[in-house]
């Protein structure tokens, strides 16, 4: 059904060798786009834009912080000079610390805050400005179940605010950008089978997947799966929105 040819799709932390990025990347590309990858390390990078020219697919890759407004700006620039536009922006990257609030430095607060938030916040601007031109663009942003209810297995209060402050950001730029065709929506993913999951021992998961009333992690292709719906061209009355993948781990 959904179809990305002749767009550029452009997913950020998509460097990770069994992250969900990556997955993005290799979905949307199965699916006709133009994919451009970002990541703040290289070698991932090479590794999964290789993966995909490997298996026939258009794929550029760039290695930036997106703490540094530079490097996201010229990265930009470059993928418009190369491409002409930017359809989809897929704002995947994000860092996570478990730790209390008892021992949270306000460093710590800080180092979340600029690659979840501020990094989302100084991409997505510029990127809108290129979608405006364009009078088109699907935002997707990852937030997740720790934004919407606290808690969670890997984030601290830290993680559980930026991913909030994601779900704020996204509907209220949902108000100022729509008028230029564009929309912004969030996926709030609860536990998803990544390197992290696979770091705990039995012991430590087993009261993770009893409060999941499917009992299992969720899949990076279930993730995939909701945000290439948000990124379609069908998807083109839902904005200021999320979807809830967790197994039921949370409802509302
Ligand atoms: N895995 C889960 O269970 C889960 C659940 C809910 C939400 N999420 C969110 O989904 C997203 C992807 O999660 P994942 O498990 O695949 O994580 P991951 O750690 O495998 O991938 C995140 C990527 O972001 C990159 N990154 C970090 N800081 C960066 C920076 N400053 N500039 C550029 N790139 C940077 C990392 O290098 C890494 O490759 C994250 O935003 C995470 O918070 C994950």
């Amino acid at each position: 059904m959904f179809n990305f040819e002749g767009q550029v799709v452009l997913v950020t932390g998509s460097g990770s060798p069994r992250g969900m990025g990556r997955i993005f990347a290799q979905k949307f590309a199965e699916l006709g786009a133009k994919v451009v990858l970002c990541d703040i390390n290289q070698e991932g990078i090479d590794a999964n834009v290789k993966e995909l020219k490997a298996a026939g697919y258009e794929a550029t890759g760039y290695t930036g912080n997106l703490t540094n407004e530079d490097d996201v700006n010229s990265m930009v620039d470059d993928i418009v000079a190369k491409y002409g536009r930017i359809d989809v922006l897929v704002n995947n990257a994000g860092i996570s610390q478990k730790v209390t609030v008892a021992d949270m430095t306000l460093a710590d607060m800080q180092r979340i805050f600029s690659v979840n938030m501020f990094g989302l916040f100084v991409l997505t601007k510029k990127v809108c400005e290129v979608m405006k031109k364009q009078n088109y663009g699907r935002i997707v942003h990852l937030s997740s179940v720790s934004g919407k209810r606290g808690g969670g297995v890997f984030g601290g209060a830290h993680y559980s605010a930026s991913k909030a402050a994601v779900l704020g950001f996204s509907k209220n730029l949902a108000r100022e950008v729509s008028q230029y065709g564009i929309t912004t929506n969030c996926v709030c993913p609860g536990l998803i089978n990544t390197d992290i999951w696979k770091s705990m021992s039995e012991e430590q998961a087993k009261p993770v997947i009893d409060a999941i009333p499917m009992g299992r992690p969720g899949e990076p292709e279930e993730v995939a799966a909701a945000i290439v719906f948000l990124a379609s061209k069908e998807a083109s009355y839902i904005t200021g929105e999320e979807i809830d993948i967790n197994g039921g781990s949370h409802m509302d």
